[in-house]
């Protein structure tokens, strides 16, 4: 049978004048979000009653909103519901997603107005991942087309738990919602108490495709809540956490039976050699170390030089600039290339900035209030520092010297992640031998170790930056993984 083939959608090409324009009528829209949500982001997929309400404070101080909370009787209400979503065929499900995509895409400007207001992304940072949320509507879609084709047909049933991040509000949330509704399964979403507006305003894009409200479950919750749903035995069929490896070990080590597929932290490290050509190699270290204000699982947080390089004044100089010259600011601003913190700075960025002395800043991250945090980079770090293990989540590049390439892989897999890793090097042998070495999910050479991209770029760790089977996200068989199938089908 002829299936559907699969494209990535473009971003938005922020040079057309028409699309500046766009942007600051969705940037004037979203100066009174009351005027979107209401007064409050209701709980959604169980019935109505009083429940406790958070505020939301955004990212410049002020409360935007407030939402509800979901207590442990609407988890358990939830758990023992059903969907006519286990009634559909495949081919209708397959539909309803693609539906969802262009929903998505119609609801491209409020997704980013939600996001920079509540957590103060970059409008260009959230552009982005509206763009890959639309590619894992069409690609899970077309991974269960291609499943059916090779004789895997899907059968309905079963529920799953995402558990997600603040750090991609939108794509992350519906990457794991939209796998497990493509696998036949209701979900639940939990989101994390920073972006609870922007994941629901994300549902609401599949809600208006045609995925039923209890298929797709929108409950908000203390972590306290959902203990005794999670301490014993299997109540999810999957439990899709994108979150702390700390938080991955906890849920295990408390559960051992708990299916738990996890994509978790990382301290991802580029390797520069003296092969590599320097101007791109900075340009790539500083916008993966500091894009999104250095919060995501994927940053470059160790930058390793080889001594040739280490010792290079001019080098030196290039990065410096480079970094100095990052114009710290409002996320709505096209001029802003590092934006707030979504969340205040955490314990371990904190220690790192307080106990480095102060000749060891090449570049001193700089604290305004609560959220402006300016890039930092930290020269001459070795493994004995605090920097080496520790994921700061942050804006703070740690650099190290390493004698030779084999030395710089050596201390690149000392780390207790295996998330993602660059090498910026124009040798071929260089190349294969840190393909062959390097010991990280996601590899990239001379592009930077950020922004995955649908199909092209699974995403996906190892080691303590993955739990689970490591099926990576956007990749060909992360939707199997959730596929309940017809034995008698497998017995033919
Ligand atoms: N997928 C994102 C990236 O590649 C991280 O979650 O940067």
């Amino acid at each position: 049978k002829q299936i559907n083939t699969f494209h990535n959608v473009p971003n938005t090409d922020w040079i057309l004048k028409a699309n500046q324009n766009w942007i600051q009528e969705v940037k004037n829209r979203w100066s009174k979000p009351t005027s979107i949500f209401g007064e409050v982001v209701k709980v959604v997929g169980v019935a109505e009653k009083n429940r406790e309400t958070i505020s939301q404070i955004g990212w410049n101080g002020e409360q935007p909103w407030k939402y509800e909370l979901a207590d442990a009787e609407d988890y358990k209400k939830a758990l023992e519901g059903t969907s006519t979503w286990y009634t559909l065929t495949n081919e209708q499900r397959i539909n309803i997603l693609r539906q969802a995509a262009v929903e998505i895409e119609n609801c491209r400007g409020d997704l980013i107005g939600v996001a920079v207001t509540e957590l103060g992304k970059m409008v260009t940072e959230v552009d982005v991942e509206v763009s890959e949320a639309i590619d894992f509507a069409n690609y899970y879609a077309y991974s269960v087309e291609q499943m059916i084709n090779e004789g895997i047909e899907p059968v309905p049933g079963g529920i799953s738990l995402v558990l997600s991040p603040w750090n991609f509000p939108v794509a992350i949330p519906c990457g794991g919602v939209l796998a497990s509704l493509a696998a036949g399964k209701r979900v639940i979403l939990k989101p994390s108490q920073n972006a609870a507006a922007t994941a629901y305003l994300m549902c609401n894009c599949l809600w208006k495709a045609g995925i039923p409200k209890d298929a797709l479950l929108f409950l908000p919750a203390q972590e306290s809540n959902l203990d005794e749903f999670l301490t014993n035995g299997n109540v999810f069929d999957a439990v899709i956490l994108t979150g702390g490896t700390d938080t991955a070990k906890f849920l295990l080590n408390r559960n051992p039976r708990l299916n738990l597929y996890a994509e978790t932290g990382g301290k991802n490290s580029t390797i520069v050699t003296s092969l590599s050509d320097k101007e791109q190699a900075i340009k790539n270290v500083v916008n993966s170390a500091f894009g999104n204000t250095g919060q995501k699982c994927s940053a470059t947080s160790l930058l390793i030089l080889e001594k040739e390089v280490f010792e290079n004044k001019s080098f030196k100089k290039l990065l410096k600039d480079a970094v100095e010259s990052r114009i710290v600011g409002n996320p709505w601003n096209f001029e802003t290339q590092v934006g707030p913190l979504a969340v205040p700075v955490s314990d371990k960025l904190k220690k790192s900035i307080e106990t480095t002395p102060k000749e060891q800043w090449m570049v001193e991250p700089k604290l305004e209030g609560d959220f402006m945090l300016s890039p930092g980079v930290k020269w001459g770090v070795t493994p004995s520092d605090f920097e080496y293990q520790n994921e700061l989540f942050g804006p703070v590049l740690s650099v190290m010297k390493a004698n030779n390439l084999e030395e710089a892989v050596k201390t690149a897999n000392g780390v207790e992640y295996g998330l993602t890793s660059g090498l910026e090097s124009l040798d071929q042998k260089e190349i294969e031998y840190w393909l062959n070495n390097l010991m990280a999910g996601n590899l990239y050479v001379n592009r930077g170790t950020t922004g995955a991209i649908v199909q092209r770029q699974p995403f996906g760790g190892m080691k303590a930056s993955c739990f689970g089977f490591g099926m990576k996200a956007g990749g060909p068989n992360y939707v199997l993984q959730f596929v309940k199938v017809n034995e008698d089908v497998i017995m033919k």
